[in-house]
């Protein structure tokens, strides 16, 4: 088994005493450089004295993402803004973004985990990685670009959109690695096809696909499209940008967790009760080696089980089912985004593309699902259409209209995919 750093060969006890030396070192930084910490500390009640064992974590207050905004733009950081060498932001869908901030420790220690992320998935030094993450605030961009270098590969920092240059670099520059969101793949893929190239004889070989949440489903359409191996990776920008989890290429079972610098937890999201290894609930991340902006106890929103290493002692998280804020309550059934994805990928008619519409005309909720036909199909659209309506009603449990439209004429994405659009009067 092949590795880039030796802690993913460590044992368990090894492992478990380098991250409660960091954790120790965390949160104490966190308490004396940062006075937000030092007040959510000070309210519950603990101190960075109080924490003897990993398992004393769980005395410490969350972190939520509110708490970062309310503390906007540099409230949570924990050095002197001279030693801060980098900014990112991400995007809430509402309001101010979320701000955060590297050192130039901070910066190698993501440089040497995305590295660590693309040996994972296979990727080699000497191998060209073509980017297509967006560049800017956005951390995919830049976190991909610095493990590549780090890594000793070529990068090609292509950026996200300018889907036709897209194809014809992937063609003249021949890069074996790709990083991507799983939808913007697909819309390369179709970008592909339109100008008459064959996908199956592109170079890619690796891709590193994450940002968004994608089913197994997702995964095979674009294996099927192109000769790689799309493998998930996962990570936020208030833990640190993409490289927090990375799936092994030998294993393909679910992101193994970087825990030597992100000490996971489960939460319920509703109690905040710690939950057993295997058992559903909201992932909660603790920052063991961060500098400018460490979190503890950071509530991701993402909902996880957490699973047991592969033959290593570092843990996986399974595949993201959704995040707890982007689950639809429709007449009283919760409802995922990628439970429709399964379902429209099960129709051979239907391009992997879909975007959920609810609206409230009048008392109750009502759900149109809009899709569009694959390429090449001579299905009748109200045949494929009620298709899709009988298996979302037989798996789902909610009644959707279905829209089948012409090949071609949704909106692609070129980066984060927008799934759902909630048209119903805020209560
Ligand atoms: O999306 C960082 C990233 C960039 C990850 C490139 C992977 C690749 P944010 O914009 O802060 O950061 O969004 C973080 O995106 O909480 C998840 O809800 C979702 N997400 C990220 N990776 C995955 C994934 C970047 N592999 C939010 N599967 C997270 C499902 C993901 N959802």
């Amino acid at each position: 088994m092949a590795t880039y750093d030796p802690i993913e060969t460590a044992s368990l006890a090894e492992l478990r005493a380098l991250q409660l030396e960091r954790l120790k070192w965390s949160v104490r930084h966190a308490y004396d450089g940062n006075p937000q910490y030092r007040l959510l500390f000070d309210a519950a009640g603990v101190g960075p004295d109080d924490l003897k064992s990993i398992a004393d974590l769980a005395r410490f207050p969350f972190t939520a993402k509110a708490n970062l905004r309310d503390a906007y733009p540099f409230g949570f950081f924990a050095v002197p803004m001279e030693q801060v060498s980098r900014l990112h932001a991400s995007s809430g869908t509402t309001g101010k973004p979320t701000v955060v901030a590297y050192t130039r420790n901070d910066i190698a220690t993501w440089a040497s985990l995305m590295a660590r992320s693309i040996y994972a998935a296979g990727g080699r030094p000497g191998m060209k990685v073509h980017v297509a993450y967006g560049y800017g605030l956005f951390t995919g961009g830049l976190g991909a670009h610095y493990g590549a270098e780090a890594l000793g590969c070529t990068v090609i920092p292509m950026s996200g959109g300018q889907t036709e240059k897209q194809v014809q670099l992937i063609g003249d520059f021949k890069p074996e690695v790709i990083m991507a969101t799983p939808s913007y793949m697909l819309a390369i893929l179709d970008e592909f096809r339109r100008q008459g190239v064959d996908p199956q004889t592109s170079s890619l070989r690796i891709g590193l696909m994450g940002a968004e949440p994608w089913t197994e489903k997702m995964r095979a359409e674009i294996e099927a499209g192109f000769p790689l191996a799309a493998l998930d990776i996962y990570g936020l920008s208030e833990v640190i940008g993409p490289g927090v989890a990375q799936e092994y290429a030998d294993t393909r079972d679910g992101p193994t967790i970087w825990e030597d610098h992100f000490y996971p937890e489960v939460v319920d999201p509703e109690t905040g009760a710690v939950l057993l290894e295997g058992e559903e609930g909201e992932l909660v991340l603790t920052s063991l080696t961060k500098e400018a902006m460490p979190v503890v106890r950071y509530r991701t929103r993402d909902l996880v089980k957490l699973l047991p290493g592969t033959g290593r002692a570092l843990r996986r998280m399974t595949r993201i089912v959704g995040r707890s804020d982007d689950m639809l309550l429709i007449r009283g059934v919760n409802v995922f985004p990628s439970q429709v994805e399964e379902q429209v990928l099960r129709c051979p008619d239907l391009a992997p593309l879909y975007l959920i519409e609810v609206t409230r005309p009048a008392r109750l909720d009502e759900v149109c699902v809009r899709v569009e036909l694959r390429p090449g199909s001579m299905a009748e659209r109200v045949k494929v259409a009620r298709e899709l309506q009988t298996r979302i009603k037989d798996n789902i449990g909610i009644s959707a209209r279905v829209e089948v439209m012409a090949t071609g004429s949704m909106e692609r994405s070129q980066g984060k995919a927008k799934r759902v659009n909630d048209l119903r009067p805020k209560t």
